[in-house]
């Protein structure tokens, strides 16, 4: 409990300086947050006008709109940017929003069929929590993080991402299939513990990073997407992918997935091995002889058709997000220049929609599944949400 004691003042020290208030200092930040605000005014006003609570994820090949259920895996994703928003602006108008529309995901506190409670909870309630220390929301992110427990396989060592008997999943033969994005659900864990003195959560998230730091990885420090465990055992069944090109090769997102989330347990934990892991991570990406000058990546490091493969700018933002925590943990090593470097790309007019433009989402060129045929140079929340946090970032070091 000590070393947690200790960590935990690290962690408050973190969310301090990604939650302070200072404003606005460089015109880079400020050209993209009154971009950011000009497209999302128009998104919620629209929203707004329905009489109804949308959550918008991504757009069609007509260009409308998709609006998902509050048990789709991106649900906290738009709550998440209003909030974002607001703590960019400070404007309260952003504030009710986001009250709004993180409240609608209530009862996503009870969701155990899948892992991916910790982003819809993470990024609207743990938000919420932190920008407007409402008390209620600490217990809908306790729940949240018991529900996530539930998947835990204490055999294995891991937290069960996905069942294996229902939807496309069902025909894969898998046992427990834990996907590299798992690492990113460990916030919410290290947040309830942190929020109830309960440090079973804390320990599930331990316990599922070092697995998968054992399992998931190759030589190269390039992860694979999906490891299956027998539940009973731990042993591992099968390596393979779900949305890569192969089974060997690096998809992009999951990259990404795997340098934020080590970065994040070293947050909460203060354990280098954590912090290695990401560096390693880095070196792999920004290492590969497949990664484009602008630094924005296509969607497979191994995709067959590059230079002509899509982009993955969801994959970008993500990147930019950790490389701009693991500065404020090791300044000298140039995190800082790679992720200005990819903020720069994204915001140019490459990435970056025109105002009324790409469903009112920010930035263009992401992908979501090419093996499932779904959602290819499409804008997406999540690649939006990360810009987002990233600018917040970027701007809360030029400051300090
Ligand atoms: N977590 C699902 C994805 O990255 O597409």
């Amino acid at each position: 409990m000590k070393t947690f004691l200790g960590i935990w003042a690290v962690s408050s020290l973190l969310l301090v300086s990604c939650g302070n208030r200072n404003t606005v200092k460089d015109n880079f930040v400020k050209d993209n947050v009154e971009n950011a605000v000009a497209q999302y005014t128009i998104q919620t006003d629209i929203i707004e006008k329905s009489g109804r609570i949308l959550n918008p994820r991504t757009i069609r090949e007509d260009g409308s709109i998709v609006y998902v259920p509050i048990d789709d895996w991106t649900s906290g994703f738009f709550p998440g940017s209003i909030w974002l928003l607001y703590e960019l602006t400070q404007d309260s108008k952003w504030k009710t929003l986001a009250e709004k529309y993180t409240e609608d995901l209530d009862s996503v506190k009870y969701l155990k069929w899948h892992h991916d409670i910790g982003f819809m909870i993470g990024c609207s309630y743990l938000n919420g929590y932190r920008l407007a220390q409402k008390s209620d929301y600490k217990e809908v992110i306790v729940e949240a993080a018991r529900s996530l427990s539930t998947r835990f396989r204490p055999a294995a060592g891991v937290i069960q991402s996905w069942d294996s008997d229902k939807g496309w999943q069902a025909q894969r033969g898998w046992k427990c299939p834990v996907i590299i994005d798992n690492m990113m659900n460990l916030e919410l864990l290290f947040e309830a513990t942190r929020l109830s003195g309960d440090s079973s959560f804390y320990q599930i998230a331990v316990k599922h990073a070092d697995t998968t730091m054992k399992h998931a990885f190759r030589p190269d420090y390039s992860t694979y997407h999906v490891v299956d465990y027998d539940p009973e055992t731990g042993e591992v069944r099968k390596r393979q992918t779900a949305q890569g090109y192969a089974d060997e090769s690096a998809w992009a997102r999951g990259q990404a997935w795997a340098i934020y989330g080590y970065t994040l347990c070293y947050r909460y934990t203060g354990d280098e091995r954590y912090l290695d892991q990401a560096q390693h991570i880095d070196k792999f990406i920004f290492n590969h002889p497949n990664l484009p000058a602008d630094l924005v990546p296509y969607w497979d490091f191994n995709a067959p058709d590059i230079p002509k493969a899509p982009r993955d700018v969801s994959a970008a933002s993500c990147t930019a997000a950790a490389l701009y925590e693991m500065h404020t943990y090791l300044p000298d090593a140039g995190y800082k220049a790679k992720a200005d470097k990819i903020m720069e790309s994204l915001s140019s007019p490459a990435y970056t929609a025109k105002v009324g433009e790409n469903g009112n989402f920010i930035l263009m060129h992401s992908v979501g599944s090419i093996p499932h045929g779904a959602e290819i140079d499409v804008p997406l929340n999540y690649a939006d949400y990360y810009f987002l946090e990233a600018l917040i970032r970027k701007r809360d070091l030029a400051s300090n």
